[in-house]
């Protein structure tokens, strides 16, 4: 248990609740000394070596989804947490701008799902990117209304997550994104688990005061696949905790470029996000060579950005988070149920406020932002 978790926590008490708290908090703002940060070595005795597998995977096959040889990952585990994995920002310098562009351009367009169309019609909600452009090329002002990019919270692909009943279903499917496919094989492939089928997505768009709720992920029809987590932009502390509630969670930071495995004993463990922070010095949200090709190959996945695209994606990744967690939902042979499934999500928690307003998107186990 960490230093500050052993003293603000009480045995028998929502440990969890009580940390998410001590790190959400402004005023005055927490100690962030005990916050694990893998990209600094020998910086915790909970960090361990994680045993990759280089053979599963060429590095032909790495560089075409941007990602370098998996030789050169630094990859960690936690003690304590049996199948959890870490790796260190794996992409080749110059291909985290593409994945930021997909995740602002390409996977919010239709027929993948936003939030915004839970109160706007699909003409509304088409083209987010080209309605958001011009605002965010502009210096910001106070009386400037907000962009539907600024206003995106979250996308589902493939398995379209449906927030109310917390399940997947044969019936919203749209085709998941072949590139984001590759980049999670090559991945997993790497990590241990040949043959990983990506079939649903959830981006999570993070504004500087957004914070996500306590959580397990538990609507995948199957647990045995691994479930992968991509972080872009500003930095966040992560809490990794228990089966239970009274298990204090593990703080580290989550930085840009920063891909969690999550598997085994750790695939169903409280998690949460309490805070985003400024990326610390020396690791910028997108690196300044911006624009140019990220590989020579032929058949890359990863293409350059125009310069516009570049700057809008620089701009918005300076003041704010992309996550992307990547789940296959049913395993080799299995189909949904005839009945919708009775695996839940757990409610997301308990973060500070009470209004009716954020009761009913805490409900939604979606990003809560203090202003939207
Ligand atoms: C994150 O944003 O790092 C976590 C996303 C999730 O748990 O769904």
């Amino acid at each position: 248990m960490a230093k500050m978790a052993a003293c603000v926590v009480e045995s028998g008490e929502d440990a969890f609740r009580k940390i998410f708290k001590f790190y959400k908090r402004r005023n005055p703002p927490p100690d962030f000394s005990d916050v694990i940060d893998f990209s600094r070595s020998a910086q915790s005795d909970q960090v361990i070596p994680a045993i990759l597998d280089p053979s599963g995977v060429s590095d032909e096959e790495t560089a075409r989804v941007g990602l370098q040889p998996v030789r050169d990952w630094r990859a960690f585990g936690l003690q304590g947490y049996p199948g959890f994995m870490f790796i260190s920002n794996p992409f080749l310098l110059g291909s985290k701008p593409f994945w930021v562009r997909q995740c602002l351009k390409t996977y919010p367009q239709k027929p993948n799902v936003c939030n915004l169309d839970m109160h706007m019609s699909p003409s509304e909600t088409q083209d987010i990117w080209d309605k958001s452009v011009h605002g965010l090329s502009c210096p910001p002002s106070r009386t400037q209304s907000k962009t539907l990019l600024d206003r995106l919270r979250w996308v589902t692909l493939g398995y379209h997550y449906d927030w109310e009943t917390k399940t997947y279903s044969a019936s919203h499917y749209t085709p998941f994104p072949a590139d984001l496919h590759s980049l999670s094989f090559q991945i997993t492939s790497a990590c241990g688990f040949p043959g990983f089928n990506a079939e649903a997505g959830i981006l999570n768009y993070y504004r500087s005061d957004s914070s996500l709720g306590i959580h397990v992920d538990e609507s995948e029809l199957d647990h045995s696949r691994p479930l992968l987590s991509f972080s872009f932009g500003k930095s966040a502390i992560f809490l990794l905790g228990g089966t239970r509630r009274q298990d204090p969670p593990t703080a580290m930071y989550m930085h840009s470029g920063d891909v969690m495995v999550m598997s085994g004993q750790s695939r169903l463990l409280y998690h949460a996000v309490p805070r985003i922070v400024a990326a610390p010095q020396g690791h910028p949200a997108l690196e300044v060579s911006g624009c140019g090709p990220a590989s020579s190959l032929h058949d890359s996945v990863v293409e350059p950005l125009s310069e516009q695209d570049w700057a809008v994606c620089s701009r918005y990744t300076h003041n704010s988070r992309v996550n992307v967690t990547v789940r296959q939902v049913l395993g080799p042979g299995q189909s949904f149920p005839e009945t919708p499934s009775s695996h839940q999500r757990t409610d997301a928690d308990q973060t500070d406020g009470d209004s009716a307003k954020s009761r009913k998107r805490r409900s939604c186990d979606c990003v809560d932002t203090v202003e939207t």
